[in-house]
């Protein structure tokens, strides 16, 4: 083939990799092509040695029961949040209030959206950042080298009645169920961002975080990770830490979240029905860290989550509570915006903690 037939070639294949994973799937695959196939260091197993000598064993998250956070126990329950935001970044949530109608719904819906003939998803595909509904795949699709195995549908949901009309009307009950759950999880989000700054003592009087958070900004990601011939050579997100405040995550019941903890990736066991909260980069201070995770995905099974990325106001700055710093304690990272953001992963991809640590002050001592 001559260079000029070889270049048409691959910006076919591109082309191809561009509609998404499902797309690709459906079209019959029995190997990953070279596209998702990761450098070795990255890939989920690392050696035979790793595999033969470490039994694998799940991460079990401390549990959070926001029954008991509203009851007599709730300083004891502040407390078991605040050593899970200190030590893991991440927690789950159980007797969280949400009927399990509402989350199971909210997976199938999501189910059938993705099997939606390719041209009714391709509706929403775009590579406005600002679009309020957004389908696409991989991570970063028009940065990625190397792509994900993961298609995406991101919903700006609050406040909910300026996105709604955008949101998908198929299926005919995407809008309804989608709606319900946005409100319920921004509900909950709303109570926890209370839980946590008492957890951080900077509470009370003078400081508004709570009630801009209450104002502020919620993105809904559903991800959709179909089965994969050769799991082992890819992954359905890299590692990253999530932009915003908290995100509240709902998987069905196929693991696949790993969290590095301890320096290791370990795999987060999925409880029906809760939800997995972690620690975003606004959120990360002295005392809380933002966690690196990334997803895997499996040969057999289909794998959805909803994803709620919460945070401040769009056009807020962000910045460090004056509660939590001074001559001592000077603020670690310099105030940042959602502008700055968008330029930042304009121009590369927002993997590890990239975008945090080019927000950070290294202070001469
Ligand atoms: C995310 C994320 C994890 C998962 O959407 O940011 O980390 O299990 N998702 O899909
Ligand atoms: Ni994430």
């Amino acid at each position: 083939m001559s260079p000029s037939m070889t270049a048409l070639v691959v910006e076919e294949e591109n082309k191809k990799y561009q509609r998404g994973v499902k797309h690709l799937c459906d079209n019959g695959l029995t190997k990953v092509p070279t596209k998702y196939i990761w450098p070795e260091p990255d890939r989920p197993i690392f050696t035979k040695f790793d595999k033969l000598t470490k039994p694998k064993q799940n991460l079990k998250l401390p549990i959070i029961d926001i029954t008991e956070l509203l009851g007599p126990n709730r300083s004891h329950v502040l407390q078991t949040i605040a050593e899970a935001c200190e030590n893991y970044g991440f927690f789950q949530v159980v007797n969280h209030g949400m009927e399990g109608d509402v989350s199971r719904n909210m997976i199938e819906v999501c189910k059938k959206f993705f099997e939606l003939p390719y041209e009714e998803r391709s509706k929403y595909m775009t590579a406005d950042m600002s679009a309020p509904v957004r389908c696409g795949t991989s991570f970063n699709q028009s940065k990625d080298n190397v792509f994900c195995w993961r298609d995406f549908l991101k919903l700006s949901a609050h406040p909910l009645p300026d996105y709604l009309p955008y949101w998908p009307s198929s299926p005919t009950d995407f809008r309804s169920l989608a709606a319900i759950y946005a409100k319920e999880t921004k509900d909950m989000f709303d109570k926890m961002v209370k839980a946590i700054l008492e957890s951080l003592e900077i509470d009370g009087d003078g400081d508004d975080a709570a009630e801009e958070l209450k104002a502020g900004s919620q993105l809904v990601v559903v991800n959709c990770y179909p089965p994969c011939p050769q799991p082992e050579l890819t992954l359905g997100m890299p590692p990253h830490s999530d932009y915003g405040f908290l995100t509240l995550l709902l998987q069905d019941d196929v693991e696949g979240l790993q969290i590095m903890y301890r320096d290791e990736w370990v795999t987060v066991d999925p409880i029906p029905g809760s939800f997995v909260v972690n620690v975003g980069d606004h959120l990360e201070q002295r005392r809380y860290k933002s966690v690196l995770h990334r997803v895997l995905v499996n040969s057999t099974k289909p794998r959805i989550s909803v994803a709620s990325l919460h945070s401040f106001p769009f056009t807020s700055v962000v910045k460090p509570s004056p509660k939590l710093t001074d001559e001592h304690n000077p603020p670690q990272y310099m105030d940042t915006d959602f502008d700055t953001f968008l330029q930042y992963i304009s121009s590369r991809e927002p993997k590890w903690k990239n975008f945090l640590e080019s927000r950070k002050i290294h202070h001469i001592r």
